[in-house]
């Protein structure tokens, strides 16, 4: 059994419906998710999490994305974890017909980008452990806008 990181980002994550699809998707593969909630990531969160991105000529456009609203954790388990997650996801720049970050842009008639992509999944143990531990750190996500 492995452990993946799987983080449905900002713009996609005020969707309902992309959470259902992105858990249904897992789901049907036999991963168990184990924690999820909404969360926001803020630029020291963000750094820890991209860490080999920073200083990229994309990341200052990341940052902006993944910090710019609530994001959906989840802490998610199965038998070959983050090769079955990645495969789902679909690559970064030229994801296939069939894959999270190909069907989902489509569906909602939002263009597909690479930085402002839906989904990010863990690429080795040692970075899901790294990220499970960062996503575990941040605080539920407060709706700035709720009067409470
Ligand atoms: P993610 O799987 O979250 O991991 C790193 C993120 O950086 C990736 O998804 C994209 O959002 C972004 N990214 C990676 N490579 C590029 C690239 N070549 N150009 C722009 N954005 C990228």
């Amino acid at each position: 059994m492995q452990k993946s990181y799987v983080m449905i980002k900002p713009e996609f994550a005020s969707y309902d419906a992309v959470i259902e699809e992105v858990k249904r998707r897992l789901e049907n593969e036999g991963i168990e998710i184990l924690e999820e909630r909404f969360v926001k990531y803020d630029k020291a969160s963000a750094d820890k999490h991209y860490a080999e991105h920073v200083g990229k000529d994309f990341y200052p456009k990341l940052l902006e994305y993944i910090t710019s609203d609530k994001a959906y954790g989840m802490i998610v388990e199965g038998e070959n974890a983050i090769e079955k997650i990645r495969a789902l996801a679909g690559s970064t720049k030229n994801p296939e017909k069939g894959t999270i970050r190909y069907d989902i842009p489509l569906a909602l008639g939002i263009e597909r980008r690479i930085t402002q992509n839906v989904v990010h999944s863990s690429d080795s143990e040692e970075s899901a452990k790294r990220e499970i531990e960062i996503f575990s750190s941040l605080p539920d996500y407060q709706d700035e806008n709720q009067n409470s």
